[in-house]
Order: C-alpha cells, then sequence, then structure tokens
C-alpha cells in the first residue's frame, strides 16, 4: 500500500495539494465519508460518460457513477442542455414557488410505478427517513423492521445493523435516542424463514418493513422473488407497511421502479440517486391515504425541505425520467448486456492470474445481468455469496484486499472503483470494459506477489 501510495502521489500531485488544504477544514476533506480516497481522492475537474478528468490531467474510468445515480454516465448533454438552456432564460435556482416541471416529474414517476401521490425532497436519507415516520404514524405502532446490512441512508431508523461486526446486532453510530435503537428490529436478506419468524415475533409492533430489491452496499444482490413476495405477504397479513426503498433500483433496472418487475406493490416506495438526473432530487411515492398524513391539514411533519421541489433539480429530473422512458428499450438491454460483458471480463482478468474472484449474488437467477457490481475475494471456492451476513464477513472474504488494496491499485490503473467496483452506466462501452479488464489483469499482477 505505501508504495502504491507513492506511486500514486507522483501522478496526482494537484490533487494531493488540494488534500492538504482540505484536510484544515474539512473533516477527513470530504464531505461524504465514501468520498475519501487512500491515501487522498483525485480531485475532478471535468467528468463526462464513463469518464472523469482530474485536476492533474489524468483521465479515470469511473464506475462509481456519483453513488450509482447516473445510469446515462457523467454529465449526460439532455440534461446539461435542457439545464443551460433554462438558466440561460432565467428559470433555474430556488425562487421558493412551484412550477410545472416537478408536475412532469412526479406524473412520470406515478405512471410508471403505480404510486398515487408522490412528495420530493432531496436527499434518499430524508426519503427512508420520512417513508418511516409516515407509516409509524398511519399504523400508530412504533417497531421498524430492517435487514442487516440494508442501507437507508444516515437517519436515526436506518443507523442500526448496517456495517458487519461479528453480525449486524448494533446500532452504527453513536448519538442516536435509545429507544429508537430498541424499535428497529433486523431480520436476514433473502431469508424468507427468518422473516416468518420474526413476524411471528414482532407482527402486532411491526410499523414497517423497508428494504432494498436489490440490496446496495450490502452487497449488490438482488433480492430473490420469493423473498420479496413473502414480505408483502407477511407486511399484509399483519397490519404493517411495505417499503421498498428503490433510492439506487428506481429507474436503474427499467424505467420506472424494480418492485414492478418483481410483481411487488409496496405501500410506500423511496426514490433518489437516478431520478434527479444529477441533481439532489428523492422522493416518497405510493398510497395517497399513507401520504396524505403529510398534506394540508395532516399529522405528519414531512415538509420536504426548503429546497425541495428546487426548479433546476426538478427540471433535471422531469428531463432525465422522460429520455429514460423514451429511450427505455435501447438503454435497459444495453445495461444488461455491458454488465454481463462486465462480470466475464474481471471474472477471466483475475482468473488468468491465479487469483478467484466473485461477484456477490452471483447466483440469483430472479434478477440477471445486474448492473450493480460488488467484486468479492472469497477465501474458500464455491461457497455461497448470497447474504450480507455472508458477503460482508471478514472471515468470508478478504475484505482489506477488495476494497482497499484493489481499489489503489486499480486508481493506479486509472481506474476508480468502490465498494469492490460500482455500477454500468449506458455511456460505458465494450471497450471500457476490456479497458477495465486489462487494468484488472495488471493490478492482479501487482498483488499476486503479496497474497
Ligand atoms: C438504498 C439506499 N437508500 C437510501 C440512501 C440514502 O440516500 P442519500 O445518500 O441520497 O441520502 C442510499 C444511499 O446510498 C441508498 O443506497
Amino acid at each position: 500500500m505505501a508504495r502504491m501510495a507513492e506511486e500514486y502521489a507522483r501522478c496526482a500531485p494537484t490533487s494531493a495539494a488540494v488534500q492538504k488544504r482540505a484536510l484544515r477544514v474539512l473533516v477527513d476533506g470530504v464531505s461524504n465519508a465514501l468520498r475519501w480516497v487512500e491515501p487522498f481522492p483525485p480531485r475532478i475537474a471535468r467528468a463526462r460518460g464513463a469518464w472523469v478528468e482530474d485536476e492533474d490531467g489524468n483521465r479515470i474510468l469511473d464506475f462509481w457513477q456519483g453513488h450509482y445515480a447516473n445510469v446515462l454516465g457523467h454529465n449526460p448533454s439532455v440534461v446539461t442542455e435542457a439545464l443551460a438552456q433554462a438558466f440561460a432564460g432565467g428559470f433555474g435556482l430556488q425562487t421558493g414557488f412551484v412550477d410545472r416541471a416537478q408536475v412532469a416529474a412526479a406524473e412520470i414517476l406515478c405512471r410508471r410505478t403505480g404510486a398515487e401521490r408522490v412528495r420530493f425532497t432531496t436527499s434518499g436519507a430524508l426519503a427512508t427517513m420520512n417513508a418511516v415516520l409516515l407509516a409509524r404514524a398511519f399504523t400508530g405502532r412504533d417497531y421498524v423492521l430492517k435487514v442487516g446490512g440494508g442501507w437507508h441512508g444516515g437517519q436515526p431508523w436506518a443507523l442500526k445493523g448496517v456495517a458487519f461486526k461479528n453480525g449486524f446486532d448494533h446500532a452504527d453510530s453513536r448519538g442516536l435516542p435509545p429507544t429508537v435503537v430498541d424499535h428497529v428490529v433486523l431480520t436476514r436478506f433473502n431469508d424468507p424463514d427468518h422473516l416468518h419468524d420474526t413476524f411471528r415475533r414482532y407482527g402486532d409492533r411491526l410499523a414497517a418493513f423497508i428494504v432494498e430489491p436489490v440490496i446496495g452496499a450490502g452487497g449488490m444482490m438482488p433480492a430473490t422473488r420469493a423473498y420479496l413476495h413473502a414480505a408483502r405477504e407477511l407486511t399484509r397479513k399483519h397490519g404493517a407497511l411495505l417499503i421498498l426503498d428503490e433510492v439506487i433500483t428506481g429507474f436503474r433496472f427499467r424505467a420506472g421502479n424494480v418492485g414492478a418487475t418483481y410483481g411487488v406493490s409496496p405501500d410506500l416506495t423511496t426514490f433518489g440517486k437516478a431520478i434527479g438526473g444529477g441533481m439532489p432530487v428523492a422522493a416518497v411515492a405510493g398510497r395517497a391515504d399513507v401520504l396524505a398524513q403529510c398534506g394540508r391539514g395532516g399529522t405528519v411533519k414531512f415538509e420536504g425541505g426548503t429546497y425541495a421541489g428546487h426548479p433546476a433539480a426538478m427540471l433535471a429530473a422531469k428531463t432525465m425520467l422522460a429520455h429514460l422512458v423514451a429511450h427505455e428499450d435501447e438503454i435497459y438491454p444495453r445495461l444488461e448486456r455491458l454488465s454481463a460483458l462486465l462480470r466475464r471480463t474481471v471474472t477471466e482478468a483475475f482468473a488468468g492470474e491465479g487469483i478467484p474472484v466473485r461477484f456477490a449474488g452471483d447466483r440469483n437467477a430472479d434478477l440477471p445481468n445486474n448492473s450493480l457490481h460488488m467484486l468479492l475475494f472469497p477465501y474458500e471456492e464455491g461457497r455461497a455469496l448470497d447474504t450480507p451476513d455472508e458477503v460482508l464477513d471478514p472471515n468470508v472474504c478478504d475484505h482489506e484486499l477488495g476494497e482497499r488494496v484493489f481499489r489503489l491499485a486499480m486508481l493506479l490503473e486509472n481506474v476508480h472503483t468502490v465498494h469492490g467496483l460500482g455500477a454500468t452506466t449506458a455511456a460505458h462501452t465494450a471497450d471500457d470494459v476490456a479497458f477495465l479488464g486489462e487494468a484488472c489483469r495488471r493490478a492482479a499482477r501487482r498483488i499476486k506477489p503479496f497474497l
């Protein structure tokens, strides 16, 4: 790591210098822990499509793609041109009024996801927090069920059972109200038996089950069909709401929600990332009677926020959503093809150098050709890697290698990866995947002598 860090510092002197300045004023020099890169992050000057360029002129092939938000890659012209035109015409920054862009965005969301009502906010965490608030108020119950390894943003009901520390049964942050921590119950992803047991024990106290149909930080693994259907059945039977957290998956697998792909109709869905077209937009969408609680005269204070429904953000959202719908038949099959090619290419590159790798959830056939990729270095061949409990356990996979060593080795090859690898976008090409394969081969050769 020390040798690679020195080499990287020689390639990126400007980023190194900016990081020194940043450390004097920003916590760790960044505003989001995931953007801290060891030994320092590249400072990006421009980004287009699959590539970003740092202040030292290094062109980097990016698989992080704005926290998986960029389904079309960085700065797609369809959005930037709409924004440039709007700004030139005197529309874009906050007004505190409403405009027609957010109506159009909400119409697309409702039409493509089966939601009856939408309320926009500015981050996925606020969306999931308010979805929980709505569910607790609607049911008059206190408890919230979530998956061990599930990430729903930095909000009180989501900061339990995220990181693996000999299991998930712990709070992930200090400073939380103890009653909130006590009221969050954990279950195992993709384990319908455990779900049945949990509902048997807590069913009459649960306000909601919040779950990602493809678990993100917990391993980029799709839920099985049987699991999501069990979730729908059990929540309905016990009078709890089903909240599908589609902050990552919404409009990434189709021009709509992925719940529909599974044939599951939740009470509420949270959206974020892709729906903003690169702007900070998130939403709670779903049943009109549940969302009515935050309407005029309602009792739930889900206000959205000062910048909720921000004009430029809503214009970007509307433009992106309309584009994804209009080009659905082209964009999503392309994403699937590239994703399958990427997995084959990376696996073969490492195998060729004698390092066995796997992708988390690679045996799941319910949602094939997943465009979200967590590359793993398992200790044992043939092991099941289908739940966060398996994937995030440091005794099962070498995370030091996957998250630290591989990441820096890849950065030296001008490839940016996070959480094992990242996301394919419609902007990536077969040539980009070949570039990634070559980078993996060289990184593997660099790493191999130290394994
Ligand atoms: C599934 C899921 N839900 C919620 C969030 C929180 O979104 P945000 O970071 O916009 O607050 C994230 C963020 O990564 C996420 O992956």
